[in-house]
């Protein structure tokens, strides 16, 4: 599976934070974790839902406070994706949770970007950095996060998306906060029909001119929207291992993964949060092929949707398709 080359559109670089490396900036930080170690911190990610995750997620970012540490984090996932065969990724971050404990954007962005850089020159992985907003902190705290990363990311950043809690927090909320990243010339996705509801992917589309929807397994629940999603072949990065684990779905082989591909919607696999759901980009691949007994063909399929559901430019799509194809014949 390795040998297929990647394209990841939904990984969270916060959630590719594993506990060892997380200790390790603790202690570099003198942050100190609720955990006695990073194996009892691995034990303790047992989730009901997408709330409890949170939870553990976010205190665990409290580690991060440096430029290096955010460079760090990065390398260590690109690292890493290089050995699952990623050629593209186009990570998010989630700034809110990182200039709440005083952290700036400058070093949160800089950090990032220059892992990115890097792993341009010396992996061959080339991305698209996408900020979200947290859609808990509501619109007013989006605004205010959008003007600090248009001066400060100008050229870093290339588009927006929403993630965090989403009950409660329909897509709509945030219309003028995307209206003003499209005029900045930023590209638009938005988490939505992960917990929340078909209407919460309808709405990102409508009200926020969304191109990409994350997640968006629960589209399956209304048939005009799926005839929609194909016409207009929007990309949807479902992520099958967070989606079990945060019992979105009970079980792999329930995952329906293989009735969006019968349906015809342009679905890619991605890890979500790779270190808090039992793995990577290849491991979710691995684990949808055997549970929902994909044929290489599909394989291809998913590999290919997530190519031209990237925002990478055209001459890169084309390398990428022709790495794909040799691989597939
Ligand atoms: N959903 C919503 N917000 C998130 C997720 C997710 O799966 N991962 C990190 N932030
Ligand atoms: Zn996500």
């Amino acid at each position: 599976m390795a040998r297929v080359p990647k394209v990841e559109l939904h990984v969270h670089l916060e959630g590719t934070l594993e506990p060892e490396h997380a200790f390790a900036l603790g202690q570099r930080n003198g942050v100190a974790l609720p955990y006695a170690s990073a194996g009892q911190m691995r034990d303790a990610y047992r989730f009901s839902d997408l709330r409890s995750f949170l939870d553990v997620y976010y205190r665990a970012c409290s580690v991060l406070a440096t430029e290096r540490d955010f460079f760090d984090l990065t390398w260590a996932y690109l690292e890493r994706a290089a050995s699952d065969g990623v050629r593209h990724v186009e990570p998010f971050f989630d700034p809110q949770t990182h200039l709440a404990r005083g952290v700036s954007m400058k070093a949160v962005v800089g950090g990032i970007s220059a892992a990115l850089e890097e792993g341009r020159g010396s992996l061959g992985i080339s991305s698209r950095l996408i900020m979200c907003f947290l859609r808990d902190e509501g619109a007013a705290s989006a605004a205010e996060v959008l003007d600090v990363a248009i001066e400060v990311g100008r050229g870093r950043i290339a588009g927006v998306g929403l993630d965090s809690a989403e009950v409660g927090f329909p897509p709509g909320l945030f219309a003028e906060v995307f209206r003003r990243a499209r005029t900045a010339g930023l590209h638009r996705v938005a988490h939505a029909g992960e917990e929340g509801p078909a209407s919460y992917i309808t709405d990102a589309l409508d009200t926020l001119g969304a191109e990409r929807i994350d997640h968006g397994v629960r589209c399956l629940d209304d048939p005009d929207l799926v005839r929609r999603l194909v016409r207009d072949r929007v990309c949807l990065t479902v992520c099958p291992k967070s989606n079990v684990s945060l019992r979105v779905v009970d079980r792999m082989e329930d995952h329906p993964l293989r009735r969006m591909l019968d349906a015809g919607l342009a679905v890619c696999v991605n890890s979500d949060d790779p270190a808090y759901f039992g793995g990577y980009v290849a491991d979710n691949y691995r684990a949808v092929c055997s549970a929902l007994d994909l044929d290489p063909d599909e394989v291809v399929t998913l590999a290919r949707n997530a190519i031209e559901g990237s925002f990478a430019e055209e001459a890169r799509k084309e390398e990428l398709r022709r790495e794909l194809a040799a691989v597939a014949s």
